[in-house]
């Protein structure tokens, strides 16, 4: 045992086999990759695993695969023909059923569709869609001709829709007449029909029929997807791609306010999920996986679509609200299509807490076997309370970290290894291939029990390509704070026992409800309003969505503070981004604390919002400024706590 060297110490080397494989992964990282890689279908193997340019990386280079047909086609070749692809149901309850052989061949029709409306090799298809099956069918089906997709989830507006259409240039946008959502109907054809009038590249768009609601086609331009495929053919080749040929571009919040277009290789990233699946929820084909998240995150993608139909599992798929029409709506799935693992958000463990045990008697849920926690820290509570309720004792959680940039799990327990004893709230050890590290602002490693920032010493097969379009701004964004490491923008702390604790943002990005969002983002939206000059905002600690909006705005001159100016303000974020960017709460302030060069110190807000030490106020421009938001802040707390 000692000679185990591990890139951190801890006392769990017993574990013999987890720390082995971790170490093999560290020592013999090429080989090892390749290992996993062969368990895959490749249509040419690669002549090589890795070529590390820094600070680009590129997996199993000449190596040629089809994600469709790993996913999909592999599966038809085996028993797995007739078994259980998708088990989907609607809010109103309505049910599709899909086996891998329904999915391979929906796949194959609607890739012939696009193929029909000119889609090739390359080109970017836009995806506005809820969560019914034809959103991973539409994905497949691009990846099975080489088009990059781009999912951009369908509760976000108009604005934040033609602007990542526009940063692709997609040709074609495929969206619903609708989607149900607490019982009310989402126009998403309306709000697509607003974008693409600000979208010039859009030639065509395709169109689902979910909900019924009469909608207006544009002759020219829209399609219904029931017309094309009556014309659809049964089989479509798919299209051998590069390792490195994207997979998919999707959008993440960062520190600016234009958002990034994440880049995903088809082989590094369909390698790395594969693994990491096999390793963290011990997927396996007989699995029923259901993972809460929708697929227009990074969660969904990896979780919904690729990972599990990769191992010919089944998964759930659920398009509604999680509480409606009864708040034992998720529970019924679960104990309806016997769901073994069950991967959600602590936003939504927090949610169900408050509700109370009694929704939970009326449901068998002994199918499960896994849980798993993603999107935020979990606080040691509201794991305890769903490893008593809802994995009755049994369940190991796996606590996973991970990012859109790194495009699958880097820290997590690995039950499908060897499970490490958990301690609620620590995402545990970074997984084989990860060479995760906490370090200080000078990048040199800290010691036990001290915060710093996380990062990741060498590239791993789900490492992002870029950032799409803007070589230099992935540099900036990942490469610059540390030469030659990855940087997270996460703090972390390691425990004496070597366990990682992911302690939240370092940068100016907010995690509401596990979405992430950037200030500078949502500060955009709340000065495009027409009363108002400038704003900041900031996250305040939730108890249930983890983070909530803060935003201290300056009205225009001949704009009053009101309760109107306050909703008006509320509304056009909505409008503009989409009801996750709706405030917690407005301040109207006069002044905003800025630093002499005129940057906002949003560290000043934060702590005022959150009750906390201001801190040092030296680089402050104007002392007035603080004094005048911490009074208003608290006459608004004062006047709050008057009216409850
Ligand atoms: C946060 C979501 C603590 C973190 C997959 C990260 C977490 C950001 C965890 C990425 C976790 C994700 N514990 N924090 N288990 N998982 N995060 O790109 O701040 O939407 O940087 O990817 O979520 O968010 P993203």
């Amino acid at each position: 045992m000692a000679s185990l060297s591990l890139p951190f110490e801890t006392k769990y080397l017993p574990l013999k086999k987890f720390f082995n494989i971790y170490r093999r992964s560290m020592e013999e990282t090429e080989e090892f990759w390749a290992e996993e890689a062969r368990q895959l279908d490749w249509f040419k193997t690669w002549d090589k695993v890795l070529e590390w340019e820094p600070p680009f990386a590129r997996w199993f280079v000449g190596g040629q695969l089809n994600a469709s047909y790993i996913c999909v086609d592999r599966h038809v070749k085996t028993w797995r023909r007739s078994k259980v692809a998708i088990y989907w149901e609607g809010e109103p309850g309505d049910v599709r059923v899909l086996s891998y052989s329904t999915l391979y061949s929906e796949v194959n029709r609607f890739a012939s569709l696009l193929r029909r409306a000119g889609v090739t090799k390359g080109d970017r298809v836009a995806l506005y869609l809820p969560m019914i099956p034809e959103l991973p069918i539409f994905m497949l089906a691009c990846a099975r001709l080489g088009a990059i997709h781009t999912v951009i989830f369908s509760g976000f507006s108009a604005q934040a829709l033609a602007d990542r259409v526009n940063d692709v240039q997609a040709k074609l946008l495929i969206t619903a007449d609708g989607g149900f959502r607490r019982g009310k109907v989402v126009p998403l054809k309306e709000i697509a029909d607003e974008a693409v009038a600000l979208t010039p590249s859009v030639e065509k768009t395709i169109v689902v029929k979910r909900t019924g609601i009469s909608v207006s086609m544009k002759p020219s331009r829209d399609l219904w997807l029931d017309d094309l495929l009556i014309k659809a053919a049964s089989f479509i080749e798919p299209e051998p791609v590069e390792s490195e040929h994207p997979l998919y571009i999707l959008y993440t919040s960062g520190t600016t306010g234009k958002p990034k277009g994440i880049v995903q290789s088809t082989g590094g990233y369909l390698v790395y999920n594969y693994s990491t699946y096999k390793w963290v929820f011990d997927l396996r084909e007989e699995s029923v996986y259901w993972c809460s998240a929708d697929v227009g995150w990074v969660t969904g993608h990896s979780s919904i679509v690729y990972a599990p139909l990769a191992h010919g599992a089944a998964i759930v798929m659920y398009e509604g609200a999680p509480d409606y029409p009864t708040i034992d709506r998720w529970w019924d799935i679960i104990e309806k299509y016997g769901v073994t693992i069950f991967y959600t958000s602590p936003t939504a463990i927090k949610m169900f807490m408050r509700y109370g045990e009694d929704w939970l008697k009326k449901h068998n849920l002994s199918s499960l076997e896994l849980l798993g926690s993603v999107g935020e820290a979990i606080n040691p509570e509201a794991w305890l309370w769903f490893y008593q309720n809802i994995g009755g004792e049994r369940c190991p959680i796996v606590d996973t970290w991970w990012q859109t940039e790194t495009g699958g799990i880097m820290i997590s327990p690995a039950p499908g290894i060897e499970c490490v004893p958990l301690k609620p709230g620590s995402a545990t050890f970074p997984l084989p291939g990860v060479d995760a590290a906490v370090v200080n602002e000078r990048g040199e490693p800290v010691a036990a029990e001290e915060r710093g920032l996380l990062v990741i010493k060498r590239p791993w097969p789900g490492m992002l390509l870029g950032i799409y379009g803007n070589p230099e701004r992935y540099k900036k964004a990942y490469w610059s704070t540390f030469p030659g490491m990855f940087y997270t923008g996460d703090y972390a702390v390691r425990d004496r026992d070597g366990y990682f604790w992911i302690l939240g943002r370092a940068d100016e990005v907010l995690k509401i409800a596990g979405h992430r969002m950037g200030t500078a983002e949502l500060e955009d939206a709340a000065v495009s309003y027409s009363q108002v000059a400038e704003a900041a905002v900031v996250s305040k600690s939730h108890p249930v969505k983890g983070e909530s909006i803060i935003v201290f705005a300056i009205p225009t001159e001949g704009s009053a503070p009101s309760v109107s100016l306050k909703k008006g303000l509320s509304d056009h974020m909505r409008r503009v981004v989409g009801p996750i960017a709706t405030p917690e709460e407005i301040y109207f302030v006069s002044k905003l604390p800025k630093t002499r060069s005129g940057k906002i110190m949003r560290r000043v807000l934060k702590a005022v919002a959150n009750d906390l030490p201001i801190g040092d106020l030296t680089t402050l421009e104007d002392e007035t400024s603080v004094e005048e938001i911490v009074r208003s802040y608290q006459e608004l707390e004062k006047e709050r706590e008057e009216k409850k």
